[in-house]
């Protein structure tokens, strides 16, 4: 094991001094933080796909889970074998940062600090108090985002310290919150924030209702996972079929599209879209704003004892440990069995984007500066964004948002912010004031009964507040 660490950091640390500060285009290194991830497979394969336009050598998983890291090692190693790659892609793994992030060119970050045992406190302590109980939303995603920002803040520094030229493209959550840590402790790093909710919003609205998602240019603004589309303008057609889409919402039911097949959390979340769309029209809602606006139905779908970590433990968790133990047995047949839909060719499309200097178009968080014209400068905003070598260059809508939209942006905004000053002054009143500004929060009470919990329940993955 030594012997191939060394190995690594000496292959590292010649191929970057080897290019000096020009980016580097061939022989790519790339680590995943969080390698132990379920998500890593799709990535992985992403990448393999990819290897033309992002021609990597070397792969390093990270995770401080050896564990889950090793059973991720066995089945990446599987996958480079029977892609016949295994001679051209070095494969390692690792617990240690400075091995890791050492001579990194591109880093994709998907941690989730505090496992899924974790995201199933964040879930269920809310419900407790009839309040919503999901991982990115509502309390539960301010418990998750106060762990979540120190966990990567700490990859940050890593990346800063032994990689400084690298990429950092962050699949991480809950986004706005750790996206706006990063924007004060490190505003310089080179990073892209992106989530995929609305990559598959689209590919799920097109697969149902026949489109080609590759020929649009949607519209979109929002904090992440509380967005709006108005408009999608189709290049087949030359015209914008988010009108035509609303239309058939309406009347049409949106069934889970392959990559979610069978997955009843996922079903419910469309049917609540409709009806978001049914009572505010115009707009295409991103499905996670159902929190926000009908706590009460979410909280009455939501078996308290049974939430969304306990369906992913039963499900996926299960599902990649029993391949990495067939890949282990060296079992026969198909062992692969996984499949995220675009998951893993987003991230990996603005990876090549940055690379080739493409200016692709994605959705990113971003710091607001103006794109969105009448909302406050310094808010972390999700709009499109074209992606070259120099970053993310976001596109400013030129009019103003609704005074509905903003509204709701503005309140969940300030409690964002209220909790990252929390974490950066250890303040117990500015998270106090965090949760009860909180969007699906109805009283102070319960706002803090369920911050007082949550200290409990975080021990030391939260910082202290006094
Ligand atoms: C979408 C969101 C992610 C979120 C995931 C949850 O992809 O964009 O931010 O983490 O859904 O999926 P899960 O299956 O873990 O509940
Ligand atoms: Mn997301």
């Amino acid at each position: 094991m030594i012997g191939v660490f060394s190995f690594l950091l000496y292959y590292k640390v010649e191929s970057k001094g080897k290019d000096g500060e020009f980016m580097k285009t061939n022989h790519l290194n790339v680590v995943i933080a969080g390698g132990g991830s379920t998500y890593t497979p799709g990535i992985v394969q992403a990448m393999i796909s990819s290897r033309e336009r992002f021609p990597f050598s070397s792969l390093t998983l990270y995770d401080i889970d050896e564990a889950r890291n090793d059973d991720m090692f066995e089945i990446i190693r599987y996958m480079l074998k029977k892609e016949a790659l295994s001679n051209e892609v070095d494969l390692y793994q690792t617990t240690d940062a400075q091995e890791a992030f050492t001579g990194a060119d591109f880093i994709f970050s998907q941690l989730r600090v505090g496992g899924m045992k974790m995201r199933e406190l964040d879930e269920k302590i809310p419900m407790k108090y009839g309040l919503v109980g999901q991982e990115t939303c509502g309390l539960g995603g301010f418990s998750y985002g106060l762990r979540s920002i120190k966990g990567l803040l700490e990859i940050v520094s890593y990346v800063d310290h032994y990689a400084s030229d690298a990429w950092l493209l962050n699949y991480t959550n809950p986004e706005t919150l750790v996206s706006e840590a990063v924007r004060r402790a490190f505003p310089d790093v080179k990073m892209l924030n992106a989530c995929d909710m609305t990559i598959s919003i689209e590919e799920t609205i097109a697969t149902n209702y026949g489109y080609d998602r590759k020929n649009w240019i949607p519209m979109y603004y929002g904090l992440n996972h509380f967005g709006w589309y108005t408009s999608i303008y189709d290049k087949s057609v030359d015209r914008d079929v988010l009108p035509e889409i609303l239309e058939r919402l309406e009347n049409e039911r949106l069934h889970v599209a392959d990559f979610n097949a069978g997955d009843d959390t996922w079903q419910e979340a469309w049917d609540m879209m409709r009806l978001m769309t049914k009572n505010f029209p115009g707009y295409l809602p991103n499905n996670y704003l159902e929190y926000y606006l009908y706590p009460n139905r979410t909280v009455e779908h939501t078996d308290p004892n049974y939430t969304r970590a306990n369906i992913v433990m039963d499900g996926r968790e299960k599902q990649t440990k029993e391949m990495a133990r067939k890949v282990r047995e060296q079992e026969k047949g198909e062992i692969l069995d996984f499949n995220f839909g675009e998951h893993g060719n987003y991230i990996m499309d603005m990876a090549a984007s940055i690379l080739n200097d493409n200016h692709d178009r994605f959705m990113l968080i971003v710091p607001n500066k103006g794109a969105i014209p009448n909302l406050r400068d310094d808010a972390m905003v999700e709009v499109p964004a074209y992606v070259g070598r120099t970053g993310a260059e976001p596109i400013s809508l030129r009019f103003a948002i609704n005074d509905f939209h903003k509204g709701l942006m503005e309140a969940q905004n300030a409690a964002e912010k209220l909790l990252v000053d929390a974490y950066f002054e250890h303040s117990y009143q500015k998270a106090l004031q965090a949760f009860t500004l909180n969007q699906t929060v109805y009283s102070a009470d319960p706002a803090k009964q369920i911050l007082d919990d949550f200290i409990k329940a975080n021990g030391d993955y939260w910082p202290e507040l006094n």
